[in-house]
């Protein structure tokens, strides 16, 4: 999130309103879902868009027991706004200046491959680092093998200066309550930890919400903190979430076209009569998907208008004929209340991780407490 510089005479193109009350609810729910979990609060990515500053110390306020980010920079960032929440980097750390200043910054680390570990190792032994270290247990994208467990513990055992956080691991289809694979990496989790010391951390939202076998010590939403549902068919409002965010534009232009008449670049929607077409101020260059084909809706005075056209970087265009009232200066929603990101998600074939992450620095940012 970057908002940029306003003055008394700019009108903000594209705002995206953050409900800050819609995540402190949505830290309920989490806790409601495992009751006897400790939440570490994934706000990596600026909070999924969200705004990580402002949503940090929302969750700092509201007794989150962690906070989770990629890397030193965004953690680096939450530290110097005067968070003081424990902070995992989800990735470690990438060379040995970092892994010294994440000490400094008191960071807790995952380890998640030898060559982290060695790193780590080639530290002064007086070191502090709490770590988690991050076993594979079905997903093959990050992670020791199970079998490395105890090799790790003994490693840890070896320096008087290493906390162990815990033990985690990442479930590769929890959005999918039938899979089978979800139930395998949860089995094989626990066979390679059985009789070791420390936590376990095992879910995202989609695995604390559908997978009860997988809450463990620690959970780790992220999406659903910020109103959205994993799942496919779900919306966040079935799961008991608000959404946080709504992004609004404003109608630009309206104009008076004739049937056959021709929008946008390509011309690619051809008016089938005589019809209005609105403009709103907004495109991918503000992080509308530009694959977001003609028919995916928009919300104007509650109601839906279909994308007509291609987007393009700064525009979108919106059929207006089930509204005669829109008029230049209205307000366009984008998504937010009344139209759920993951639907529009759905319409550019992705989810809504990726709308609220794609935001760009032309957005301007209002967080409401
Ligand atoms: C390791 C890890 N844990 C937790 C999360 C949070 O996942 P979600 O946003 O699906 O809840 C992520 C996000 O990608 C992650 O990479």
């Amino acid at each position: 999130m970057h908002t940029p510089t306003m003055t008394a005479t700019f009108v903000p193109r594209v705002t995206a309103t953050v409900d800050l009350s819609a995540i402190r609810h949505n830290l309920v729910r989490v806790r409601e879902y495992a009751p006897h979990s400790r939440v570490m609060a994934a706000i990596k990515a600026d909070a999924y868009g969200h705004g990580a500053v402002p949503v940090g110390h929302t969750l700092q306020e509201s007794g989150v027991d962690a906070l989770a980010v990629a890397c030193l920079e965004e953690a680096l960032t939450l530290r110097q706004a005067g968070l003081t929440a424990p902070i995992a980097l989800l990735e470690g750390v990438l060379s040995p200046a970092e892994a010294e200043e994440a000490s400094g910054l008191c960071l807790q680390l995952v380890v998640h491959d030898r060559w982290q570990l060695q790193l780590l190792q080639g530290l002064p032994d007086a070191t502090p680092l709490t770590l988690w270290f991050k076993l594979d247990s079905g997903m093959h994208r990050l992670g020791f093998p199970l079998a490395a467990a105890a090799e790790l513990l003994a490693a840890l055992q070896a320096r008087p200066a290493w906390t162990l956080a815990g033990w985690i691991t990442h479930l590769a289809c929890a959005d999918e309550p039938d899979n089978p694979l979800t139930q395998r990496q949860v089995d094989a989790f626990a066979q390679a930890l059985q009789g070791m010391p420390g936590l376990r951390s095992i879910a995202n939202s989609a695995g604390l919400i559908a997978w009860p076998q997988a809450r463990a010590d620690w959970v780790r939403p992220g999406l659903m903190l910020y109103g959205s549902s994993p799942f496919a068919g779900r919306t966040g409002a079935e799961l008991g979430l608000r959404p946080a965010m709504s992004v609004e534009s404003r109608l630009i232009a309206v104009q008076e076209l004739e049937a056959g008449d021709a929008v946008g670049y390509g011309a690619t929607f051809h008016c089938p009569e005589r019809m209005r077409v609105g403009v709103v101020a907004v495109g991918y260059a503000d992080g509308v998907h530009r694959i977001l084909p003609t028919g995916a809706p928009v919300l104007i005075h509650g109601r839906r208008a279909p994308i007509v056209g291609r987007v393009s970087m700064d525009m979108i265009s919106v059929d207006l004929r089930g509204l005669p009232q829109a008029a230049v200066g209205d307000s366009v929603t984008l998504w937010g209340p009344g139209l759920p990101a993951e639907e529009v998600a759905g319409w550019a074939g992705t989810l809504a991780y990726e709308l609220f992450c794609g935001l760009t620095n032309r957005v301007h940012y209002i967080h409401r407490p």
